[in-house]
């Protein structure tokens, strides 16, 4: 049988569930900034709440066993009013395995569509990706996403070397 996965809100009392998944990504698949040591209670219930006031977050359940978050996008307003066209700090994170399969982008497809319809105040979307998650890259661009710049040497790497962050936004057209 073919299963269904579906995009729902997130409620505070998925923090333990959402902790856990940006554990397994930080822990396996990396992409994200923080390590498994800085997923923390305060990080995750943080922006859970600053979205709640001022973003969007959104997750998909493992079909076979709703207790499991597999996948999570959040954003949300830097919160004074000159940035109030914008939504900022966009972070995604998919299961490591459940990479590939096309859950990124039917969050990302649903967070976009809820910008479009539900929020015609916001005209910027902005995030950055380290350059060398070329797959986070690609994966931006698809959605429309542009590179606005290269921030040479801002993160550490894996063999703890400096690299570039990569500034990237959506604009709204209309
Ligand atoms: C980046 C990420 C969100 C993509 O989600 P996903 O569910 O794996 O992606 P999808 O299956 O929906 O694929 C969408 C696109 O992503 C890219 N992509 C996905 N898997 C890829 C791979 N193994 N290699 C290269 N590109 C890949 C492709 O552009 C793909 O487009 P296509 O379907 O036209 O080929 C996910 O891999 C992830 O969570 N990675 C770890 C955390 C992370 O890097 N977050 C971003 C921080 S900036």
């Amino acid at each position: 049988m073919q299963l269904e996965y579906n995009v729902r809100g997130v409620e505070l009392s998925d923090l333990h569930k959402i902790m856990t998944l940006y554990k397994a990504v930080a822990a396996r698949s990396g992409g994200i900034a923080r390590q498994v040591d800085e997923i923390t209670e305060a990080y995750v219930r943080n922006f859970i709440k600053r979205c709640h006031e001022t973003g969007i977050i959104l997750t998909i359940e493992d079909p076979s066993n709703p207790g499991i978050l597999i996948a999570e996008v959040h954003t949300c307003s830097p919160g004074i009013k000159v940035f109030s066209h914008l939504l900022s700090d966009l972070t995604i994170a998919v299961h490591p395995d459940y990479q590939g399969k096309g859950l990124g982008s039917l969050l990302f497809r649903t967070l976009l569509q809820e910008i479009k319809s539900k929020h015609p105040e916001i005209r910027r979307v902005e995030l950055i990706a380290k350059e060398s998650n070329q797959k986070a890259i690609r994966f931006y661009k698809k959605f429309g996403f542009r590179v606005e710049g290269r921030l040479k040497n801002r993160i550490s790497g894996k063999t703890g070397g400096l690299e570039a962050d990569i500034p990237m936004a959506w604009i709204r057209q209309d």
